[in-house]
């Protein structure tokens, strides 16, 4: 595909390997994205086959999009940022390469599994109880060539950005293992351990921390290698990065309940998740401002460098999700907002906004130097794949307040004598349009992950005296 790039310190083949199916992913888990709205406006796109129901194929694009686009993104990152701030190679080439493949096997197997609909029915933990296993095993290795890495470190600290990654490979370990606990019956059916209001507590207390830990605390790895990198600034404040660290994995894990609203779960649990969900307002604007303010003297950056572009919407992006998320939690807010797109539209301001759009910031760094290139093939193609994912996210969110607002109103709405205004079906007809603008705006965002691909397709084969903008790291990793 390219000239080797193989870095005689450094271990880039299994970097360059998840960040080529960071993209890869990312477009496949969106397309299923995409179908899906598309079925929402027009349900006769399930062609009356199983395997094409909406019902099969929204955990296929959930588990595309977060575990095998964000996955790949944080594995190649994560890899990368450990091995750079370290200053040694990666403790295991053997077991480095073990967890891409592994990893690989695991979303293979999520893909036939799920559309045939294999399931355990837990929301983002539905694979079979096998696969469970083998996601076990691959995120022990991953854990070894991460934390053995560290171990045989060159500095005499650890960088900010490792103790996010840290955080998230230990969470998710324990979360994993806990809310998989599973009675299997055969190999494609179990389940859980737990019953009742517990297996719930235990659903949700993994869910929201999968975005804790799997959707943020990763992410904000990157953040804090990436933004300092492309705008050649240091971070802005390296005491507000350990007290950002501390406070915010000390106040994710509390804050579950807000899941579960008004359901059996005992009303002391819930309302601690809410004042635990308004608590975290602060360390992930702490965050998020470290993030910022790390542009500080570079702004004018943002003019000509559409990848700093990505990395700093994204954290916009981020800001907005987690001051939407704490006000969702509060109990009053969540009956109207809850079951109602308006929970899908916070979940892709931070998914869309934040996760996908930092992971592409990463990735376009990180690609130039895994093929040996100065620059990615074309600047233009990568400014134009930031307009349509901002663009595209704004429509999507928009229009997916629009709707949860308006199918809140309607089920609440009572008349005098006590009977609903609206019936279901009603609130689903005024949903249309929203629909239809949700399936632009992904459109849009799919769109530019095919330029995306293209522009990295080109980066790999085209020569060196093709390639334009400087990369500093280039320079080093050549
Ligand atoms: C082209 C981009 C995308 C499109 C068109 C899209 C579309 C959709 C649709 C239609 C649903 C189902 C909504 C419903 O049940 O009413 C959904 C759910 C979901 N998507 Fe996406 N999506 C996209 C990208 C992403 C990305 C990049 C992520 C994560 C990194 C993501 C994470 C999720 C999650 C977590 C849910 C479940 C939400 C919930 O249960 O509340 N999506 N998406
Ligand atoms: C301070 C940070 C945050 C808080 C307090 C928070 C709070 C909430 C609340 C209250 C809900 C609605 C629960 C319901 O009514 O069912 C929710 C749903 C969700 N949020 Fe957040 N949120 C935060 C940040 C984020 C971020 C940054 C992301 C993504 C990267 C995210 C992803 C999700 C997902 C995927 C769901 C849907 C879960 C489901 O029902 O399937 N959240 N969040």
């Amino acid at each position: 595909m390219s000239q080797p790039s193989e870095h005689p310190t450094y271990n880039y083949l299994v970097v360059k390997q998840f960040s080529v199916m960071t993209v890869i992913w990312g477009i496949v888990g969106m397309a299923v994205g995409v179908l899906i709205a598309a079925q929402l406006v027009w349900p006769a796109l399930n062609f009356e086959t199983p395997w094409l129901t909406f019902s099969r194929l929204r955990p296929l694009h959930t588990n595309a999009v977060i575990f095998a686009f964000g996955g790949s993104a944080l594995f190649a990152t994560s890899f990368y940022v450990v091995q750079r701030t370290c200053q040694v190679r990666l403790i295991s080439d053997f077991w480095a390469s073990f967890v891409f493949w592994g990893w690989q096997l695991v979303i293979l197997l999520a893909a036939i599994s799920l559309p045939l609909g294999y399931t355990t029915s837990k929301e983002y933990a539905e694979l079979e109880w096998p696969i469970d296993i083998l996601i076990t095993i691959v995120w022990l290795a991953y854990a070894y060539v991460f934390f053995g890495t560290i171990a045989k470190r060159k500095t005499s600290h650890i960088y900010v950005a490792n103790w996010f990654f840290a955080a998230f490979i230990l969470t998710v370990a324990v979360l994993h293992v806990v809310n998989s606990a599973q009675v299997p019956v055969y190999w494609g059916k179990s389940y859980s351990a737990y019953a009742g209001a517990t297996d719930a507590m235990i659903q949700w207390w993994y869910g929201h921390n999968a975005v804790g830990f799997f959707l943020t605390a990763g992410f904000l790895g990157i953040m804090y290698y990436f933004v300092p990198k492309q705008a050649e600034r240091p971070v802005y404040s390296y005491r507000l990065s350990i007290v950002h660290f501390w406070a915010l994995i000390a106040v994710y894990i509390w804050a579950g309940p807000h899941h579960l609203h008004y359901t059996a779960l005992p009303d002391w649990a819930q309302s601690l998740g809410m004042v635990m969900s308004l608590i975290l307002l602060a360390p992930s604007w702490g965050g998020m401002i470290n993030g910022m303010m790390t542009l500080s003297g570079a702004w004018h950056k943002l003019r000509t460098d559409p990848i700093l572009r990505f990395l700093v919407v994204s954290l916009s992006f981020y800001g907005m999700s987690t001051f939407e998320g704490p006000m969702m939690s509060i109990k009053t807010v969540n009956a109207l907002s809850h079951y109602t797109d308006w929970t899908i539209g916070h979940v892709h301001s931070g998914a869309l906004g934040w996760v996908a759009m930092i992971s592409i910031g990463a990735v376009y760094h990180l690609l130039p130097i895994m093929f040996g290139k100065k620059q990615m093939y074309s600047v233009s193609l990568i400014n134009a794949h930031f307009w349509l994912s901002t663009i595209g996210t704004v429509l999507y969110i928009a229009s997916m307040w629009v709707n949860g607002i308006l199918q809140g109103l309607m089920w609440r709405a009572y008349n005098t004598d006590g009977t609903l205004t609206y019936s279901f079906v009603q609130s689903v007809e005024a949903s249309g349009p929203g629909y239809i603008v949700r399936l632009i705006g992904g459109g849009m965002f799919l769109l530019g992950m095919l330029l995306m691909a293209y522009n990295m397709w080109q980066t790999a084969r085209t020569s060196e005296t093709e390639s334009g903008v400087n990369n500093l790291e280039t320079a080093e990793a050549a």
